[in-house]
């Protein structure tokens, strides 16, 4: 599975972003180690709270699926389907890739031109909550 093949579907999942109230639809390919790709989109809501970000819209499917180890995320993301710019992902989704994925866990930002840029997820989330605090 390429980076630009996970964009791809990245993509793909954005378009079934439900966003009627921000018009900032994000999309999420998510490449488990079993080699399915679980995809992700944000589902917001009237009461704002319960708005569910694409990036953990993909990890609890997979969760929810039976995966537990993951190699990579795409992300794409933007007013109205125009990915312009880099979509990184929100703190708390940090934290559920956190839950579940290494510190070399990649996580690809794809724009509609230009490269994609690649993170590992220590590099967005450094001195992380974990479960070997507790
Ligand atoms: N959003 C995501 O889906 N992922 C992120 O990491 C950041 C934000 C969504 C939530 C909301 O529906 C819209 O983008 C604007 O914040």
């Amino acid at each position: 599975m390429t980076d630009e093949r996970l964009i791809a579907l990245a993509k793909q999942a954005a378009s079934f972003a439900y966003a009627p109230y921000s018009g900032f639809t994000v999309g999420a390919a998510l490449l488990a180690e079993s080699g399915k790709v679980y995809l992700g989109c944000n589902i917001e809501n009237a009461a704002f709270g319960p708005t569910n970000c694409a990036e953990r819209t993909a990890f609890f499917k997979a969760v929810s699926e039976g995966e537990r180890s993951f190699c990579a995320i795409a992300i794409v993301g933007g007013k109205r389907g125009v990915f312009d710019a880099l979509c990184p992902p929100c703190g708390v989704c940090r934290q559920v890739m956190a839950e579940f994925c290494a510190p070399d866990f990649r996580v690809i930002l794809g724009t509609d031109s230009g490269e994609p840029r690649v993170y590992p997820l220590a590099e967005l989330l450094p001195l992380s909550f974990s479960k070997a605090q507790l």
